[in-house]
């Protein structure tokens, strides 16, 4: 059997696995630990993993289903619930503060990373607790922000999404800027900067600044995480709670390369 050990990553969230191997079975009270575990620090960082896309996907499947994912060309071939992240073939960092799939009626629960190549320095991934964030506006931003509701869609400019994604996920998806998390009750701040297109009620030009400016209020150094990438790391982000980004300061000559899992989520409800 295997006994994983759990410590805090950061002050305020995160926590770190230690002695666990993905590639092998896990008992049922170690999952349903790790599962509370996420619950409970909204990111985990499992270290010194090797694994192969199939052993990597069954392994994660302890946390949820994993869920297709949209630019059909970066799945890999010989395991398609398994995508790359990379900075090549026109994609670049995701360096804005966002959650993953919110053009899908039921978004990701969680997005779960794990390192294949990184540069020699850099190429760090940021977290923020969102549940923090929603607490850290303003109060005339939290009342105004109670009811509204983000229209959400792949952004137009992404030269990574097909012709196929973008048929398939055509239709803009709501979803409620403030979230009830299915399993802790608690509420948190949901939207993706550059896929909340709209806002009901909103004129578009304005979106945007509003979006920023509620980034800026909600994301604080006291709600933030940044993770150091080491080779062999798995890291797990309950999206539900969390947004994150990638920090796009490196040198772009090296190659970076994670393996994503998304597992399928709810329905956002306010
Ligand atoms: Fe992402």
């Amino acid at each position: 059997m295997q006994h994983p050990t759990i410590n805090p990553l950061g002050d305020t969230f995160g926590a770190e696995v230690v002695g666990l191997d993905l590639s092998q079975p896990i008992e049922p009270a170690v999952v349903e630990e790790l599962n509370q575990a996420l619950l409970d620090n909204i990111v985990l960082v499992i270290r010194d993993q090797d694994l192969t896309a199939q052993e990597f996907r069954n392994g994660m499947a302890n946390f949820g289903e994993p869920m297709l994912q949209h630019r059909e060309a970066f799945r890999l071939p010989e395991c398609p619930d398994v995508s790359r992240i990379i900075n090549r073939e026109k994609m670049r960092p995701a360096a804005m503060w966002h959650t993953d799939h919110t053009n899908h009626e039921r978004p990701p629960k969680a997005t779960i990373l794990y390192a294949r190549k990184l540069p020699a320095e850099g190429g760090d991934t940021c977290f923020a607790n969102m549940y923090a964030g929603l607490d850290n506006l303003s109060e005339d931003s939290r009342a105004q922000i109670e009811d509204l509701v983000t229209l959400n869609s792949m952004e137009p400019n992404n030269p990574t999404y097909s012709a196929g994604d973008r048929d398939e996920f055509a239709q803009a998806v709501r979803h409620p800027m403030v979230r009830t998390h299915p399993e802790t009750g608690k509420k948190a701040l949901y939207f993706h900067v550059s896929k909340a297109l709209d806002i009901d009620g909103m004129e578009t030009p304005k979106v945007r600044p509003f979006l920023d400016d509620l980034l800026d209020q909600a994301i604080k150094p006291e709600n933030s995480l940044r993770h150091h990438w080491t080779l062999g790391d798995v890291v797990i982000c309950d999206n539900r709670c969390a947004v994150h980004r990638a920090d796009p300061n490196y040198d772009q000559a090296e190659e970076r390369l994670l393996w994503r899992i998304i597992l399928q989520g709810d329905k956002p409800v306010k």
